[in-house]
């Protein structure tokens, strides 16, 4: 079974691309949020795995929730094969070191084999980003990484460690209290161009947007900032601040 999490597709598209090779199911871990349900059953040589984007150099609330909260039963003389992929637009400092450390507390497992994977950038906020049609290079390596070497290292069960630096561990203490903090939904509306789909309020992963009188409201003080409301819009409807009026926007290719 693979967890995943993804605003924009690209985790998600990691995730389904090992499911594929390796016969295993995807589980979205924003919906195992909404279920409240957390026990799931691990059998005798089913691989286990985590798939996500870096937020802020560490985990997305919604992640660290969800992990904090699950309860794999698995025989504990055969610990499951494990791995975590963490998705990033340039570095993921020490995000894999805080997530290993939740999973350790909340199940006692250690993933076997862990990568940090190059995709395209996504955070809107603070500056521009590629579009799709820009990431080709970008993602065409990334997916030679992916069929070449992380995908036959999880088929074969082998194992691949990363080894954060004093800066990464710097980087994420420094950043990532920063993120879990300043989630706020303030600064997101919605132009006149909104067109009242409901596109929005139906991918939220944290339920934090309605839709009142036929325009999406923030009605969450906090939420996770995947920020896939403003980059799946099909209008340019959503905004963040001023700023990403004129900024473009990103998909993964395959993201339905
Ligand atoms: C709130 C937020 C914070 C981010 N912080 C980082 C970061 O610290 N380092 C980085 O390389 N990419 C960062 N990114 C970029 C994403 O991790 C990257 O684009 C990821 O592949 C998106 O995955 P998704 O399409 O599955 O949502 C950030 C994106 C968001 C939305």
């Amino acid at each position: 079974m693979i967890f995943y999490f993804s605003g924009t597709g690209n985790s998600k598209y990691v995730a389904t691309r090992i499911a594929d090779e390796t016969n295993d199911k995807i589980i979205d871990m924003a919906q195992v949020l909404k279920s409240g349900s957390f026990d799931f059953k691990v059998e005798t040589g089913e691989k286990v795995g985590f798939v996500f984007p870096v937020y802020s150099y560490g985990v997305p609330t919604v992640v660290s929730d969800f992990v904090k909260k699950l309860d794999l039963d698995f025989d504990a003389n055969v610990e499951p094969y494990s791995f975590l992929i963490i998705t990033c637009g340039g570095s993921i400092a020490n995000a894999s070191g805080l997530f290993i450390k939740m999973l350790q507390e909340s199940n006692s497992l250690v993933p076997n084999a862990v990568y940090s994977h190059l995709m395209p950038d996504n955070y809107i906020p603070m500056y521009n980003v590629p579009t799709a049609e820009q990431s080709k290079d970008r993602l065409e390596k990334g997916n030679q990484i992916l069929e070449n070497e992380i995908i036959p290292t999880i088929k074969e069960g082998k194992r691949h460690t990363l080894k954060p630096s004093t800066l990464d561990v710097i980087q994420t203490a420094v950043m990532y209290p920063a993120y879990t903090m300043l989630r706020g939904t303030k600064s997101f509306y919605a132009t006149d161009a909104c067109t009242s789909c409901g596109l929005c309020e139906q991918i939220c992963p944290t339920d934090s947007i309605e839709i009142q009188n036929g325009k999406p409201v923030w009605v969450k003080k906090q939420c996770t900032k995947c920020l896939a409301c403003i980059h799946r819009c099909p209008a340019r409807a959503i905004q963040h601040g001023k700023g990403t009026e004129k900024r473009n926007r990103y998909v993964h290719p395959e993201c339905k």
